[in-house]
């Protein structure tokens, strides 16, 4: 009976090694392909900060920063475009009502990647990514995209109570920051950002 559960242990420690192998073979891009570790990095993470201007006293029309599930869609082929399951009932998604304005705020310190190589959150080298834009809610055939996006990656939506009336919602990016080497930040547009391809192989295996 012991001999048998050691077995199994092994067996699955095997398999949690292999899809962990599967899963770490996508590298990180190199830190001057600015666009493709924007993407890459947005689709690594599983939630942001997001920033408002808030609408509610003491801090009326002050930054107020909160965390958000994300998704761009499967991991290892997000769209670039990060979906949000919301409700009005909650304090950020109120201030969106009065000014959709935001900033979503990701980083590699999500993953075991920054801690592995000894960059604190704060250094460049741990890659971070600021997207500012505005909140806009998705309806139809996009809400379907945002909802398998979504409760893939974050299963436990599904169970989220309904008379808390969630809706689908996407950050319209109007500018990306991207720190993710030294020499101060740099940024992309748009266009740049969803123009690029982020798990295209390449050399110099940095793996997560
Ligand atoms: C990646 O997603 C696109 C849709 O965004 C889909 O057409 C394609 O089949 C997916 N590729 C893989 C390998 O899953
Ligand atoms: C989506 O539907 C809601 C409710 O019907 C509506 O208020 C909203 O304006 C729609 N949004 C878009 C982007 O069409
Ligand atoms: C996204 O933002 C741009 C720039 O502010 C704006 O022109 C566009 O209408 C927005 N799109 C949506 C769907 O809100
Ligand atoms: C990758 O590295 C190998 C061996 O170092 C080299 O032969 C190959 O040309 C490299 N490929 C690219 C795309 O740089």
């Amino acid at each position: 009976m012991m001999m048998m559960m050691m077995k199994d242990r092994s067996l699955l420690a095997v398999c949690v090694a292999l899809v962990a192998a599967l899963g770490g073979s996508l590298s990180v891009p190199p830190h001057e392909k600015v666009a493709r570790m924007a993407r890459f990095v947005v689709n690594k993470c599983d939630w942001a900060s997001m920033a408002t201007i808030s609408t509610h006293d003491p801090v009326r029309g002050q930054p107020f920063s909160n965390a958000f599930s994300i998704s761009d869609g499967p991991a290892g082929n997000g769209t670039g475009t990060p979906y949000l399951y919301i409700t009005h009932l909650e304090i950020s998604v109120q201030d969106l009502q009065v000014n959709p304005q935001s900033s979503l705020s990701v980083s590699l310190a999500q993953t075991s990647y920054c801690k592995n190589h000894g960059f604190d959150p704060q250094s460049p080298l741990c890659a971070h990514i600021i997207l500012s834009g505005s909140v806009v809610e998705v309806n139809g055939s996009e809400a379907s995209v945002a909802k398998a996006a979504l409760f893939s990656r974050h299963p436990e939506m599904i169970d989220w109570p309904a008379d808390h009336n969630w809706f689908f919602a996407k950050m319209n990016i109007t500018q990306v920051w991207v720190l993710d080497y030294f020499g101060g930040v740099k940024t992309i547009t748009p266009e740049e950002y969803y123009r690029a391809t982020p798990y295209q192989k390449h050399n110099g295996s940095d793996t997560l």
